[in-house]
């Protein structure tokens, strides 16, 4: 039986750093009311230019470094992002040509936060099935292009950034098993109501995201405490069993609800909200990366990776490392 597993990861942050005293004199927030209700203190901006795709091809390239492969030696490309560089070619197939392996299947998955879920559960059928044997997954995002920054509601979360992992087959268990779910009956509760079908709406460039805050929290506590209980009973396993949480960095008080279903002290839970923000698809990934790259994940460790997003979209990833 193949199994895949990841054998490298990567990141990469824009240079510029967007704080919450910088927040202060753009919107009506302090840097108090925003570190106390979701944790964050500074987040990554791209620069004029800097496309999802350019902080993709960093993360990609320290992620095939750190695999010990050339990024020519690539055979699959799934990239999750809900803020494409264009609208076609997908962000799959020019990065791609950035990295230059050359007709291998490129593409990309569009379920906002849950991105990077999605993409690799579909990557890691790819390997197991021996159709892939170096998978490259992303998950990148400008999410700044579409946050409005005059509504301090929602200017304060999203940020950017990209993360990578590169998969390859395994005799022994890496990825344990992926779980995927959405549920379009919330289509309305987070959303960015534009679109190429739908037009670009009220004589607007670009619309940005729409969210009903305290609703999302709620419905994304309880749909991933479900998603937990879901990752560990399939595999037989209690709250007790996961060596490491790598959640979506949406939110510290989401976070922390997970790390109490899951009975694991807050130092077992990769958190980096407060440096990141939430960079939608990007941030599980970042945050495996920063955490495989300073010694706390070690080979081995059974991790628990989980996402939520607008649609709703949402997945889980249980991973022996
Ligand atoms: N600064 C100061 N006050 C603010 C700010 C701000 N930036 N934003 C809102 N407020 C005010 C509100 O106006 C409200 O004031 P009122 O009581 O006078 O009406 C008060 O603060 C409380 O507002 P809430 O929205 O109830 O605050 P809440 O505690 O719910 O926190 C937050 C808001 C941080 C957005 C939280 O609801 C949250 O994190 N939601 C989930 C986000 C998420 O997980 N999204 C999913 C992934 S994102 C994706 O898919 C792209």
């Amino acid at each position: 039986m193949i199994h895949s597993r990841i054998v490298g990861t990567g990141s990469h942050l824009p240079e510029k750093i967007l704080t919450n005293f910088d927040l202060e004199k753009m919107v009506d927030t302090t840097d108090e009311w925003i570190r106390t209700r979701t944790g964050i203190e500074r987040r990554h901006i791209a620069a004029d230019g800097e496309t999802t795709v350019d902080l993709a091809e960093h993360a990609a390239r320290r992620a095939c470094e750190a695999a010990g492969i050339k990024p020519t030696d690539v055979d699959f490309i799934a990239f999750g992002t809900t803020t494409p560089d264009l609208v076609f070619p997908n962000c799959g197939t020019l990065l791609q040509e950035r990295l230059g392996c050359r007709g291998v299947p490129a593409f990309s998955v569009e379920t906002a936060c849950a991105g990077f879920m999605y993409a690799l559960s579909i990557a890691d059928k790819y390997v197991r099935c021996g159709d892939s044997k170096r998978a490259l997954v992303v998950g990148a995002e400008t999410l700044s292009r579409i946050t409005d920054w005059s509504d301090r509601s929602t200017a304060i979360l999203f940020a950017d950034g990209a993360g990578a992992v590169v998969l390859a087959p395994s005799e022994e268990a890496g990825i344990v098993s992926t779980h995927l779910h959405s549920d379009g009956f919330y289509k309305d509760l987070l959303y960015c109501g534009s679109g190429v079908s739908k037009g670009f709406g009220e004589g607007k460039p670009l619309l940005s995201i729409s969210m009903a805050g305290s609703e999302v929290f709620k419905v994304a506590v309880t749909t991933l405490g479900k998603a937990v209980d879901e990752a560990l009973g399939v595999n037989g396993l209690g709250r007790g069993d996961i060596d490491w949480l790598v959640p979506h960095q949406a939110n510290i008080r989401i976070i922390q609800a997970m790390a109490r279903k899951l009975d694991l002290p807050l130092e077992r839970v990769v958190i980096t909200v407060q440096d990141h923000g939430n960079t939608s698809a990007a941030s599980v990934p970042m945050a495996l990366d920063v955490a495989v790259r300073d010694g706390r994940i070690k080979r081995g460790d059974l991790l628990l990776l989980e996402a939520f997003g607008g649609g709703f979209t949402w997945g889980s990833a249980l991973i022996r490392y």
